[in-house]
C-alpha cells in the first residue's frame, strides 16, 4: 500500500469507494466522477488530498484536508483545516486511515494550519473512535453531527 497525492485519474476509484462506503453504511453520499473531481481534486481551497493505493493500482481509501475559507457553510473558523476521511469497508482497520493522516498532518504543518476540524455524523461510530484515536477532540455538536478538533502544534 503507497500514500500519494489524488490526481485526476484517481477520480473513478474515489468514486467508487464513496459508493462502497454508502453501501455498507446507509449513508447517501455524492459519488460521481465530477464530483471527486470538483470537491476533492480540483477543489480551490485544497491543501492536501491523498490516495492509498494497493500494489495493483486499486484505490482503497482517501482524505481530503481543505483551508476553511471566511462564511463556510459547515460554520469552520475562518484558517483552520477541514478534513474528510473515505477508506473503502473492504481495507478497514488495517492502518489506512492512520497513514494518511501522517501525511495529512505533514502538510498542515507545512501550509501553518494550527488547528483541523472534522466534522462528523452522531451515529457514526467508527468516524468517532477514528479521530479520537488520532487525537482530535470534541469542541462542538448537536444532535446530528460532532466536531471534533486537532491541534497541530510543533512537530
Ligand atoms: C472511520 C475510518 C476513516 C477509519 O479508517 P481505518 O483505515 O479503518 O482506520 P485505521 O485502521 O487507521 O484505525 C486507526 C485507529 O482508529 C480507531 N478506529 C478506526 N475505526 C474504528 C472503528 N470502526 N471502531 C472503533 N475504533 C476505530 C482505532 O483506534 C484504530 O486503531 P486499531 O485498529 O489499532 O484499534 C473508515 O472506517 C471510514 O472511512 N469509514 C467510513 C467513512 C467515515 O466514517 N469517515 C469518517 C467520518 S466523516
Amino acid at each position: 500500500m503507497t500514500i500519494r497525492s489524488a490526481e485526476p485519474g484517481d477520480a473513478a476509484g474515489m468514486g467508487r469507494v464513496a459508493r462502497e462506503i454508502a453501501a455498507a453504511t446507509g449513508r447517501t453520499r455524492p459519488c460521481g466522477v465530477d464530483y471527486m473531481l470538483s470537491h476533492y481534486i480540483h477543489h480551490p481551497d485544497r491543501i492536501l488530498c491523498s490516495v492509498a493505493v494497493d500494489a495493483d493500482g486499486t484505490i482503497l481509501g482517501f482524505q481530503s484536508l481543505k483551508l476553511a475559507p471566511a462564511g463556510n457553510s459547515n460554520g469552520v473558523a475562518e484558517g483552520w483545516g477541514m478534513i474528510g476521511t473515505h477508506i473503502s469497508p473492504q481495507a478497514a482497520r488495517r492502518g489506512i486511515g492512520k497513514a494518511l493522516f501522517a501525511e495529512t498532518l505533514a502538510a498542515a504543518r507545512q501550509a501553518g494550519v494550527e488547528r483541523i476540524d472534522a466534522t462528523i455524523g452522531a451515529a457514526n461510530i467508527g468516524g468517532l473512535a477514528y479521530y479520537e484515536a488520532m487525537g482530535f477532540r470534541t469542541y462542538r455538536g448537536n444532535q446530528s453531527a460532532v466536531c471534533k478538533v486537532f491541534e497541530v502544534g510543533a512537530a
